[in-house]
């Protein structure tokens, strides 16, 4: 596409004088790299690098996230999100050490069988730690190259992620590939904003944006109809004995599988009933501390908790009890239960 061929010459200069010092940009070291990247799949840079610093401390190696446990794994993503990703990712260590000789693939095909690791990232890696003319299309890369072209396919349409990646493919600079990528990304998440207004003033394609020339900037990428999220309400117990806290660990399958969560019941339970269920699980209930409500939103499903916080005077083995020690170190309790234990 001829919109495509001064791309190389309008990005690159730009991403030299423009590009923010990030962590994963100090070292193309493919571990590096390809952790930044799942990291940042569905969360912004600010709330990664104090991740992506910690995991790198811990897990300094391939090897190391290979041996790694679970649990560790589970802790060291706490909060982030989508815990697939670190489960994906632990995956693809072990096969690296199984498959790879430990040492990180190289060739694209290779990198895309792993687990977790899907065109995206593949390409992501391939062009920053290797230099191979292989594009990296994102959401932010879309909603760039979609303004650029006024492409009124909706951002789902199956063809469009593909017929971009070829396009670009034919333009990609030999020898600036991993800058050619990250120069893209870094438009998109700069300047190519979606959510108001878009900085088209300072933008380097500015001259040759057919949205722009349309005044037409938020309309791209075209959104098709979203299905609402399922509404679920709950009732958490929050049972505690001297310090300690009931806990309990997810099912091994489904939403935050294998994390950890305050034992919990559907729909929203009166004080009472709160303590007729505590006292079935053998645990004392003396009378409620207090309830708090929260909210929390996953892509699909939102939660509407009720927290009733019990003072219990004996333990029940079916659960697992955690000091504050621990709650701090070892059990991953994700972002949705973590609003309830100040
Ligand atoms: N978003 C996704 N990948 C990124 C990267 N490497 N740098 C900055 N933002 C990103």
């Amino acid at each position: 596409m001829a919109l495509y061929q001064e791309l190389p010459t309008l990005l690159l200069p730009w991403y030299e004088q423009n590009r923010r010092a990030l962590p994963w940009r100090e070292n193309t070291e493919p571990y590096r790299v390809w952790l930044s990247e799942i990291m940042l799949q569905q969360t912004r840079v600010e709330a990664v690098k104090g991740y992506y610093a910690r995991f790198l401390q811990a897990l300094p190696t391939i090897e190391a996230l290979a041996q790694a446990s679970e649990e560790q794994c589970h802790k060291l993503w706490e909060g982030l999100g989508y815990y697939s990703r670190v489960r994906n990712l632990q995956n693809a260590a072990k096969t690296i050490m199984e498959q790879h000789n430990g040492k990180f693939p190289t060739t694209y095909d290779e990198i895309r069988a792993l687990p977790g690791i899907g065109d995206y990232t593949a390409g992501a890696i391939c062009s920053i730690c290797y230099n191979q003319p292989t594009p990296a299309v994102d959401g932010n890369v879309i909603r760039v190259l979609t303004r650029l072209s006024a492409d009124p396919r909706p951002k789902t349409d199956p063809t469009l992620r593909k017929e971009l990646t070829e396009n670009l493919r034919e333009v990609y600079p030999v020898g600036k590939c991993g800058l050619f990528t990250q120069a893209l990304m870094e438009l998109g998440a700069t300047v190519c904003l979606p959510n108001g207004a878009p900085h088209c003033d300072s933008c380097p394609l500015r001259e040759i944006c057919l949205a722009r020339k349309l005044g037409q900037q938020e309309k791209y990428p075209v959104s098709s109809a979203k299905k609402p999220r399922r509404v679920e309400d709950m009732t958490l117990l929050i049972c505690r004995v001297g310090e300690e806290v009931a806990l309990q660990k997810r099912p091994n399958k489904g939403l935050l599988a294998g994390l950890w969560e305050y034992p919990h019941m559907e729909g929203f339970l009166t004080a009472e009933k709160a303590i007729t269920l505590a006292e079935s699980w053998g645990l004392k209930p003396l009378s409620p501390v207090k309830i708090v409500e929260k909210t929390h939103i996953f892509t699909h499903v939102q939660w509407n908790m009720r927290g009733i916080y019990l003072e219990c005077s004996q333990k029940s083995p079916q659960f697992t009890w955690a000091d504050p020690q621990g709650l701090e170190e070892i059990y991953a309790l994700p972002t949705a239960f973590r609003q309830f234990s100040e």
